[in-house]
């Protein structure tokens, strides 16, 4: 309808329904089983607020988001907005985000939200909370899963990508509306610790953690969440600043900001204000419009505006911003919007849907270590040795309306590669120890009890271990984390491969057969320990629906593996939190002339990660040659080109992702010794050679300076060219 009939609908409501529209529940209140991720004291919300409440979280299903719709109809003129975490795909999985991440390919992650959108749709599904754009350098936080990794260029573009695959065409009949979150700076929680704290300057908030956020905006995203954390003392739900002055006034958000779950009374919590009155004020106030799962908002705006603190004006106006979306998305004409199990039959996990999240899965996967073992042949005997061999648990902790009965198997895969008779299968151990926190993770007894061996179980795979070892001509070994010990509340102080695995890597290696591992995870590991036990490495990370089929795509040569880190692995835990793009120290190893000892690094680790950012490997050969740059000195108003000859001298064709970072080398405010600047995917075919060429601007020389101000400063600057952050060809030139 046109926004004037809009104004007359909002006009005619109650400020009881008008508050209404700014709270969300979950499906429990609707008699629809939802999952909780917050504590579960009672709420103090009443039978009167469920009935005029503006939506509602994580009900998916048409038949179930139809009845749920229905039912409140009865009571409300005011359709229900269904929101979800649709945070990598719905039905059909892709890979988690740091998968999608290692892609380097924002247009592929397009297409996979637009899929997305097109099944959430179907299914009754509005909103999703996603993407998930917080910049991470910690790979203890267990949400470095749905992070697209370190690097504020790849997470914008994958942030912008991702508001437009969800987005696309929007109107009342097509796309779904992004809600980007946590703002911000969620991924700088302290220590990696879930739900912690953060303290950090406006210069590096601005330079490294708010342009992902600020890309989603820039690409028109309906909707922002807030963050669980504080930031510089203030909780970010009630974080003025950050919620008013830079994204509302200072970007010009006009969408919806919504809370994190339960996020506006735990104000009360971190100890910032005594009672939930006080948080509705300070949330309220810093312009968040809806209240997610808490009962703040529905019990304490009203007497908020009897007392004066909160203005009446700010209510329509958030209420507003609702109905607006409500209307834009035709829910007025269609409260269903097109939901229909006829609607899921022709859209949820078609065979285009697998064929693009097995493409993804295969660009996502990235080959840390490959002595020339892989690719395999049909005609070797392989023994497949792991926890992850036959399970269909790939999909991660966020696909939560994915179905793991639709995932295919490494093992299952394997079997339409190989010659028949070629492969063989084990467990070899549990994916979890039996002395692992079960109930600290949130597993029952019984999913614990499925996740860990007996010993006469365990007795039984070190035979068959024994045997298929003594039989194959070369060990795949999928292992990895259990999906319940990545995402949120997923922090792990150890994040090395589980002890019994790492066991099992080591008997194996005993027999002298070649190891291939395949590691599922939801964040880097430490592979320190076991990566000299392996011929090859594949990281796989949660593959999704099709993860099985892309491993073995890759593992048997069908496709080349391109994929790429958007973050680095440690070598030791204690190395967090750790990233390329860090300052130069008076006393780098590389560069400051000290002795041994007096130089930043640690005594009993090697300085660096184990695989650096940018860093993955192919079975094509790439050689760069000849950096060169078309000027050594660059004015304001010019730029330069930078041309390196890129080289395949393979007889295999592949795809390189060439890397452009720069290095500003003296600056008022000390600069990283590397940012990433631009990169470009090549295709090359057996042989062949290309000249890449980049253009550097002056806009790729600015940085936050003294005063936050964006700034560029005369001075040298040096220029690198690699396929990853470590391994790069230097230039420089003369900024003027
Ligand atoms: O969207 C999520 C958020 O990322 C973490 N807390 C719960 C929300 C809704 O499920």
């Amino acid at each position: 309808m046109e926004d004037k009939k809009l104004h007359a609908v909002l006009d005619h409501l109650t400020l009881q329904e008008k508050i209404g529209q700014l709270i969300q529940l979950p499906g429990n209140f609707f008699d629809v089983h939802t999952a909780t991720t917050g504590p579960e004291k009672k709420l103090g919300i009443d039978a009167a607020v469920v009935d005029m409440c503006g939506s509602v979280l994580n009900v998916a299903g048409a038949e179930k988001t139809r009845r749920v719709q229905d039912q409140h109809l009865k009571k409300n003129k005011i359709p229900l907005l269904f929101m979800s975490d649709i945070v990598y795909g719905f039905k059909t999985i892709y890979p988690i985000p740091l998968g999608l991440g290692a892609t380097w390919d924002p247009e592929l992650i397009e297409k996979d939200y637009q899929n997305t959108a097109d099944e959430a749709k179907a299914s009754g599904n509005q909103v999703a909370f996603a993407p998930m754009v917080d910049l991470v350098r910690d790979a203890r936080w267990g949400r470095v899963l749905e992070s697209t990794g370190e690097d504020p260029l790849l997470n914008s573009q994958y942030a912008s990508a991702m508001v437009r695959g969800f987005q696309h065409n929007f109107d009342a009949k097509h796309g779904i509306a992004a809600c980007v979150k946590h703002f911000a700076a969620y991924g700088a929680v302290e220590s990696g610790k879930e739900y912690n704290s953060v303290d950090m300057s406006e210069r590096e908030l601005r330079q490294n953690y708010l342009p992902s956020y600020k890309a989603a905006v820039d690409a028109g995203t309906k909707l922002v969440m807030t963050a669980f954390n504080t930031m510089n003392g203030v909780p970010i739900t009630g974080n003025k600043w950050l919620l008013k002055d830079i994204l509302r006034d200072e970007w010009g958000f006009d969408g919806i900001i919504i809370s994190d779950y339960a996020a506006v009374a735990e104000l009360v919590n971190h100890g910032f204000v005594p009672t939930n009155h006080e948080a509705t004020e300070q949330a309220f106030n810093a312009t968040v419009d809806i209240d997610m799962k808490s009962p703040c908002y529905a019990n304490e705006l009203q007497p908020l505006l009897k007392e004066g603190r909160i203005d009446v004006q700010k209510i329509d106006e958030a209420c507003w911003r609702v109905l607006k979306l409500k209307n834009e998305m035709g829910l007025f004409e269609d409260p269903y919007r097109g939901a229909s199990v006829e609607a899921e039959k022709e859209q949820l996990i078609t065979p285009k849907k697998r064929a693009l999240a097995r493409k993804t899965a295969n660009e996502a996967s990235v080959l840390l270590k490959n002595d020339g073992i892989l690719p395999l042949s049909s005609d070797q005997k392989v023994a497949l040795i792991g926890p992850y061999s036959n399970s269909q648990e790939l999909i991660g902790l966020w696909a939560v309306h994915g179905d793991t009965k639709d995932v295919i198997s490494i093992e299952t895969a394997f079997n339409e590669k190989v010659d028949a008779g070629h492969l063989r299968s084990t467990l070899g151990t549990s994916l979890m120890a039996a002395d692992d926190n079960y109930q600290g993770m949130g597993m029952s007894e019984s999913q614990f009890k499925q996740a860990i061996l007996s010993s006469d179980e365990q007795k039984k795979e070190d035979q068959k271990v024994a045997e298929l070892s003594a039989w194959a001509d070369v060990v795949v070994m999928p292992v990895g984390e259990h999906t319940v010990q990545s995402g949120e509340a997923g922090s792990r102080a150890n994040i090395n491969l589980p002890a019994q695995q790492v066991a099992l890597i080591h008997r194996v290696a005993k027999s002298g057969k070649p190891i291939v591992l395949v590691t599922i995870s939801g964040r880097p590991l430490v592979l320190s320990d076991v990566e000299t036990d392996a011929s090859a490495i594949l990281q796989a990370w949660f593959p999704g629906t099709e993860g099985g089929h892309a491993i073995a795509d890759i593992i048997f040569g069908k496709t080349n593996p391109s994929g790429r880190l958007s973050m680095g692995f440690p070598r030791s835990v204690g190395q967090l939190p750790q990233y390329y793009s860090h300052l130069s120290t008076g006393r780098s190893p590389l560069t400051s002339g000290h002795s041994s000892r007096y130089m930043s690094k640690y005594t009993d680790v090697k300085d660096g990660p184990l695989y650096p950012f940018g860093f993955g490997l192919s079975y094509h050969q790439a050689e760069y040659r000849n950096l060169t740059l078309s000027q050594d000195k660059m004015m304001a108003d010019q730029t330069l080109q930078v041309s390196v000859e890129l080289e395949n001298s393979s007889a295999i064709a592949g795809t390189e992702t060439v890397q452009l970072y720069l290095q500003d080398v003296f600056a008022s405010v000390v600069q990283p010794v590397k940012v990433l600047k631009d990169y470009q995917r090549v295709t090359l075919k057996a042989y062949e050679t290309k000249t890449i060429v980049f253009t550097i601007t002056a806009e790729m020389l600015q940085f936050y300076g003294q005063q936050n101000q964006l700034t560029i400063e005369p001075g040298q600057f040096n220029v690198f060219v690699g396929n990853n952050s470590r391994d790069c060809m230097k230039t420089s030139f003369e900024f003027i």
